[in-house]
């Protein structure tokens, strides 16, 4: 065969594999055609010495014609197979912006929190600190020192979960009253929120875990009118401008005189509903004159300062101003429930 028959056999052969090759085959293909040493090329062009003058320029510009032609070829196969190759990621990758996005629901503040944040904003208003304490309490503090002691009957009041010797999960928050005292001279302004624990059986109304918010103010002529005109304001900003307060004799041995207090029922407008149970009334919470027992425990002097102090159920105000009917529903951390509200 003539080199010129050979180049155009290159030129064929070479084009049918280039066409047909994948990118892993292309390099060794180019190798194969274009190798110095063993390349089909190099082989046919070894054979260029055997020509005449005139034929060998001929021949060698057509081979080179071949070389370029080849060359071409392989690099617009390779790019072709780069192309693909983008092409499959682009289709395999494809993002669909107009598809709908995963819907994440919202938060919420749990309505214990908000009913807490307005009670505290209440006070903050009036000029009260908020300050908290611990929930495990000495037997000294949670009782002896507000004029609860050993074996007074009183203490059947408060059912709780005791510890080891002498210290119990706090079963109301009346205990900060004596250590914000004992830290503080008076005048003293101060509301403590916080979880009490106590070993009631659960029921609609009762839970062994709840929040308390206890309010505390020493000063020298403190009265029970400014008791009365404090917890008639916090009412109102409660619920309602047109709600009426009243207070009804009751007992805490940490307080005296102690009262009960009574706002008329924003449900019904105090004519008598379930949530009243027909009186007119609900009680909100318990509260009285700071008893001159617990001042002198402290180290304050009756005969100089006066006070008051109040305690309320966070979960009750909660349910009573949202019209819910089970505590446990509070505690439950169901999202149906919390969403409500
Ligand atoms: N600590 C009382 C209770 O848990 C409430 C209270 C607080 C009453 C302050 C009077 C004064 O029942």
């Amino acid at each position: 065969m003539s080199i010129i028959e050979q180049l155009a056999q290159l030129r064929r052969e070479a084009e049918e594999e280039i066409r047909a090759a994948g990118s892993d085959k292309l390099n060794d293909l180019r190798l194969k055609i274009f190798s110095r040493k063993n390349g089909s090329l190099s082989a046919i062009l070894r054979g260029l010495g055997g020509l005449s003058a005139e034929e060998r320029p001929k021949v060698g510009s057509m081979a080179n014609e071949v070389k370029v032609h080849l060359e071409g070829l392989i690099s617009e196969r390779m790019q072709q197979l780069k192309a693909a190759v983008m092409e499959a990621r682009l289709q395999s990758e494809t993002i669909d912006v107009t598809m709908p996005g995963h819907w994440q629901k919202p938060g919420r503040i749990h309505i214990l929190n908000q009913a807490l944040e307005h009670i505290k904003d209440t006070f903050k208003g009036l000029g009260y600190a908020v300050v908290q304490g611990p929930e495990v309490e000495t037997d000294y503090y949670n009782f002896e020192a507000l004029n609860i002691p050993a074996n007074h009957p009183s203490r059947e009041m408060w059912d709780s979960f005791f510890l080891r010797e002498g210290l119990l999960m706090r079963s109301h928050t009346s205990p900060m009253q004596v250590h914000i005292m004992e830290k503080h001279e008076p005048p003293v302004r101060v509301i403590v929120p916080g979880k009490c624990y106590r070993r009631d059986a659960v029921d609609s109304t009762h839970f062994w875990e709840f929040h308390q918010v206890e309010g505390l103010l020493v000063d020298k002529n403190v009265t029970f009118s400014d008791l009365k005109g404090t917890l008639d304001l916090f009412a109102r900003r409660m619920a309602g401008p047109q709600r009426k307060t009243r207070f009804n004799p009751s007992y805490f041995p940490f307080t005296e005189p102690s009262a009960e207090v009574m706002v008329d029922c924003f449900v019904c407008d105090g004519k008598g509903c379930r949530v009243c149970k027909n009186s007119g009334w609900i009680e909100i919470m318990g509260a009285g004159m700071v008893h001159p027992k617990v001042l002198k425990g402290v180290g304050y002097d009756p005969e100089v300062y006066t006070g008051f102090a109040f305690g309320m159920g966070v979960e009750r105000i909660a349910m009573l101003s949202c019209g819910i009917a089970d505590i446990r529903l509070l505690f439950e951390g169901d999202e149906r429930f919390s969403r409500q509200f």
